[in-house]
């Protein structure tokens, strides 16, 4: 039997591991599963209510790190997290995606020679001044097991002279939790159609330091926002650290026409993505589920990990200045942008990459 031990810290985390546990359950006898959440997300509305809608089990442990500068996060996780290690003695454990969490126990784990499996591997940006292209570099450097989600994925790891043999593609294990969940999302759409009272919207997320961290940057953001609400209202999900940072600023965003609501849960959130006429973002996640949805996507960046959201038509990255993005809403807001009858998702965003990443570990010595 081996010894598994799953690691989570922050909210894009959760759907990737719950596809995966839920995979290995299957298996008798083969696995022990551990689960441990880093606390580097800690409201109920960022972490808890993922848990409850995506079916995930309640954490072995929780290690409380809470937030900080991205050092005193990364040592406290470090820190917490090797007791655990050593008591624990998994033979692998399992790291999704490039947050905080996700770099300091794969580095906790390679210091003590237990084998490490990231799920995610192989995105890049090329622009080391995002701290998850750190993250995402340095984890696969370390990791024994690379469970990748599209073919540039495995061409950077190629690239990064990582043997082939540690190179799984697997495909898009979120997207699994997706096409699990989009029936049970769109039951509750109805109730949220009523609720906002809107059929055409625009759907907002954005919380990347490179846009909220700078005062002209978020100004400007904010600036096009209400311009563009006069046009189509918008539905504004607001990371903690935005709110906080257009409160600090004093900007004021036009609440008549743009719908400013606490972070949504998993169901919620992809019942207005569905069926957003578009969605302006800096997230990685978003720009995948649009992609699997087929919704156009604005993505405000210089760059993007995720290329193969490009390729498919279904994303475009825009500058953040009011100009640059009033033209391509307008632009994108056209309906022959909208998905065509014959569109087909990347390869492996299928909804089985978890049973791929499962037969990988059952497979692996
Ligand atoms: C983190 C990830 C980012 C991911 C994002 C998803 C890193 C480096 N960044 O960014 O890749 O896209 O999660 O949400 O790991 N806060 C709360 N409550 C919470 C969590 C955070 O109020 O439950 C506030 C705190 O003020 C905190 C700030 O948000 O300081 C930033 O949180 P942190 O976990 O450091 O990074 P995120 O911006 O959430």
């Amino acid at each position: 039997m081996k010894r598994i031990l799953f690691v989570v810290g922050a909210r894009p985390n959760f759907m990737k591991i719950a596809p995966i546990m839920e995979a290995m359950s299957r298996y008798a006898n083969a696995f022990e599963q551990l689960l441990v959440h880093t606390g580097q997300h800690y409201d109920a509305n960022m972490s808890q209510v993922f848990f409850d809608e995506l079916g995930l089990p309640k954490p072995d442990l929780n290690l409380q790190v809470g937030s900080g500068s991205h050092a005193q996060q990364t040592a406290q996780v470090m820190q917490r997290f090797e007791p655990v290690l050593l008591e624990y003695k998994p033979d692998w454990i399992v790291v999704p995606g490039d947050v905080n969490s996700t770099l300091a126990c794969a580095l906790v784990a390679s210091k003590l020679g237990i084998k490490i499996a990231h799920v995610e591997a192989g995105l890049r940006s090329f622009d080391r001044t995002m701290p998850e292209e750190i993250n995402r570099v340095l984890t696969d450097q370390i990791s024994d097991m690379l469970l990748t989600p599209s073919e540039d994925a495995n061409a950077n790891l190629r690239h990064e002279g990582i043997p082939q043999e540690r190179i799984h593609f697997v495909g898009n294990v979120m997207i699994d939790t997706l096409v699990r969940l989009l029936p049970k999302a769109a039951e509750r759409w109805p109730t949220l159609a009523h609720y906002y009272g809107l059929d055409r919207f625009v759907l907002v997320t954005l919380h990347r330091p490179s846009n909220v961290d700078r005062t002209d940057t978020l100004a400007e953001i904010v600036h096009a926002l209400n311009t563009i609400a006069a046009e189509i209202p918008i539905i504004f999900p607001i990371h903690p650290r935005t709110r906080k940072r257009i409160d600090s600023l004093g900007l004021t965003l036009d609440q008549q026409r743009i719908y400013l609501l606490e972070p949504l849960s998993y169901l919620d959130f992809l019942a207005v993505q569905a069926h957003a006429q578009l969605v302006l973002t800096d997230s990685g996640g978003v720009q995948e589920e649009t992609t699997y949805l087929g919704i156009p996507c604005l993505t405000i960046r210089a760059n993007t990990e995720r290329p193969v959201t490009i390729t498919q038509g279904t994303n475009i990255l825009v500058n953040h200045n009011t100009g640059a993005l009033v033209t391509a809403i307008e632009h994108f807001l056209d309906p022959t942008f909208r998905r065509q009858n014959n569109y087909q998702p990347p390869r492996y965003w299928d909804g089985t990459a978890a049973e791929r990443i499962a037969a990988s570990l059952y497979n692996s010595r």
